[in-house]
């Protein structure tokens, strides 16, 4: 069966890494309050000439490396966002010439935290159909540009990153086994950007209300990874890894208690990377592939959740 396969992965990060008392030294929080609350212990943050275009670029040239192809192979290049380098063109396009790829398909999906999944999933779809063979999916992001940094309440969240998969289309047992895509607009004012070309002609600042994200984002990511399971026809024992997104370790702990899914088989990542809404999940991947947990014939399942409200979850046999 034509299946698309992870071929390789990859990742990167800016320069300049921000611990939580770093942080604490211009906001109004400490090390403990985030740890506790969030498990995170530092961040990333974007400097001069760093950009999500850029971190993308790194990302994908080392995914293309470890997948050993020529960038000229890649006929599809899909780039998650939700802080692209300018409103358009899609920022896709900057990697894709920054790769010096002449003539391929090359587009940004929006989908916040879960654009990662909402872009493999489309990948697989055209991989399957036979409209690529080898896709470059990307989620890349530079969140500290859209922070608030007197709010206290979500500026320690965040940070900056980029992770990438090359996907090749080839009859195997492995690959995307199954993903499942949700999004329920009604919950749009829980998590936001208050600006936009369309409307203030400014790229504003992300609002967020913690609490209640953390509560819908608990059920949904239980659901749908039941869900994508009951498609592949597998169940929670047969999984070696979850990928989550990396939003807070509470909510990965109280997700996999709900699943019955011993925290063992969880890619945490959140205490070094902070929230790095699209590049999170490629960027856990990425760590964990090359720290040696994740191992060919693994069965992995990603899932994530984000404003939207968005969610979606991919089991994948590496
Ligand atoms: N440092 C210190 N104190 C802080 C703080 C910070 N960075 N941020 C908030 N506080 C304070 C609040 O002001 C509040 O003080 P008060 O009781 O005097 O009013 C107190 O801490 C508790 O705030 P609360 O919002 O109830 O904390 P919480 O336990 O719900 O944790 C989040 C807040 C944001 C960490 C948590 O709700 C969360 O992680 N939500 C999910 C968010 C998320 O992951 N979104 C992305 C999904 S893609």
């Amino acid at each position: 069966m034509r299946r698309a396969v992870i071929a390789g992965t990859g990742s990167a990060l800016p320069r300049r890494q921000v611990t939580n008392a770093q942080l604490a030294e211009t906001v109004d929080t400490s090390d403990e309050w985030i740890v506790e609350r969030t498990g995170i212990r530092m961040r990333y943050i974007a400097g001069e000439g760093e950009t999500t275009s850029s971190l993308a670029t790194d990302a994908a040239r080392r995914a293309i490396e470890s997948a050993g192809i020529e960038p000229s192979a890649i006929d599809l290049i899909i780039l998650a966002t939700a802080t692209p380098d300018q409103t358009f063109p899609a920022s896709a396009t900057i990697v894709q010439t920054a790769l010096g790829i002449d003539d391929c398909v090359s587009f940004d999906v929006q989908a916040v935290c879960s654009g990662f999944l909402y872009a493999l999933s489309v990948a697989d779809s055209m991989i399957k159909s036979g409209a690529a063979r080898h896709a470059l999916v990307i989620g890349a992001e530079t969140f500290s540009r859209i922070l608030d940094w007197e709010d206290r309440t979500t500026c320690v969240l965040f940070g900056d990153g980029a992770g990438a998969v090359v996907l090749r289309g080839e009859d195997s047992e492995s690959g995307v086994l199954a993903t499942r895509l949700h999004a329920d607009g009604r919950h749009n004012q829980l998590l936001y950007v208050d600006g936009g070309p369309s409307t203030t002609q400014t790229v504003g600042k992300l609002r967020m209300k913690g609490q209640e994200v953390f509560r819908h984002a608990v059920t949904n990511l239980a659901e749908v990874l039941r869900e994508v399971l009951a498609a592949a026809d597998l169940t929670v024992a047969d999984i070696d890894w979850v990928v989550p997104h990396q939003a807070n370790r509470r909510i990965l702990d109280a997700t996999a208690r709900k699943l019955g899914l011993p925290a063992e088989r969880v890619v945490i990542t959140v205490d070094q990377h902070a929230n790095t809404s699209a590049a999170s999940v490629p960027l856990a991947l990425d760590t964990a592939v090359r720290d040696g947990r994740i191992k060919r014939g693994d069965l992995l399942v990603l899932e994530a959740m984000g404003g939207g409200f968005t969610w979606g979850a991919a089991a994948i046999r590496y």
